[in-house]
């Protein structure tokens, strides 16, 4: 069922391109992706996107623009200009990890995109909502925080909404219920130091650890098959791309709904001074507040630690 609906938001998505020739034919890949997502769930009225070479943006909009039939939504080439009064930006610009890479590694590559964008794209609608999706989602988003001068609130990364979902679609298939009656995180990083906070998971209203079927469960593997998905994936195909497309596409019909959905996402957390990702309400206005999740003493020991080692990244770009 198509459901019309009365949305004006138009969307930014900067597709940038890889700094590798290698890449190049993937170029812009999650930009793309998330696009063509929200295009046929026409979650947005209008999408525009921009991306530093101005071919490889023009060939993207006129392929994307023939699947936007389905909905009638519509999609263009933009400036940074333009992007930087939308409701909605999402930013996917930076280089993308190579086999075996970490996303921390890609920081110095990233910071330097960032920081153009975010200049190229001022002075920002002051409503503006700063979606971050390249990695290293929690430092970039940091350092978008300071570098936009936008409240706290609005400016949020993906995090580790993509290894929750992971995470969901293998406790699905060991429990036989559906995705969304599972109510599980993955925190901290987006990346190595992210953690499973297994104390606070619950389905249908019962601890996920009291499931029989959980006994039989190698946890400490499982969150840790999780956490290296997007490397076996990176091995075997080069990239990531269909996964944040759907995560992404979602949290903009969050956004543009005010569904208040609880969505681990990467957040500036007062006690460490650091994003990393909690689950947080997510409405029009962006962030409305961080749930305080129980944790066990393990699994605050390891947020502690993840908070570590993002600070000690984010300090260098205070
Ligand atoms: C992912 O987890 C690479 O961060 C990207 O798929």
């Amino acid at each position: 069922i198509l459901v019309d609906h009365p949305i004006y938001h138009p969307i930014f998505i900067d597709a940038y391109r890889g700094n590798f020739s290698a890449d190049q034919l993937r170029a812009g890949s999650v930009g793309a992706t998330i696009a063509y997502a929200l295009l046929l769930q026409k979650i947005s009225s209008e999408i525009v996107l921009v991306d530093i070479v101005e071919e490889t943006a023009r060939g993207q909009v006129l392929d994307l623009s023939d699947a936007g039939f389905v909905t009638s939504a519509r999609i263009r080439q933009g400036n940074f200009q333009e992007a930087g009064q939308c409701d909605i930006v999402i930013v996917t610009a930076g280089a993308k990890q190579k086999r075996n890479e970490t996303r921390v590694e890609l920081i110095e590559r990233n910071y330097n995109i960032l920081s153009s964008v975010i200049s190229k794209m001022k002075p920002l609608n002051p409503n503006i909502i700063l979606l971050i999706v390249a990695n290293p989602v929690d430092v970039l988003t940091y350092i978008a925080q300071k570098l936009s001068g936008l409240p706290k609130n609005q400016v949020f990364g993906s995090g580790t909404f993509l290894d929750s979902a992971r995470l969901r679609l293998e406790l699905a298939n060991i429990l036989k219920v559906a995705e969304n009656a599972i109510h599980a995180y993955v925190l901290g990083e987006h990346g190595d130091s992210q953690f499973v906070a297994w104390s606070a998971a619950h389905v249908g209203g019962k601890s996920l650890l009291d499931f029989p079927e959980m006994k039989a469960v190698d946890k400490e593997n499982l969150a840790k098959e999780i956490a290296r998905k997007a490397y076996e994936i990176i091995n075997l195909k080069g990239s990531t791309y269909y996964g944040i497309a759907g995560c992404v596409s979602s949290l903009v019909q969050t956004i543009a709904f005010d569904q208040r959905h609880i969505r681990p996402l990467s957040v500036y957390v007062e006690e460490f001074q650091c994003v990393l990702s909690m689950p947080v309400v997510l409405g029009s206005s962006g962030v409305e507040r961080i749930i305080d999740i129980y944790l066990s003493a393990d699994e605050k020991a390891r947020l502690q630690k993840s908070a570590a080692e993002l600070s000690a990244i984010c300090k260098k770009y205070a």
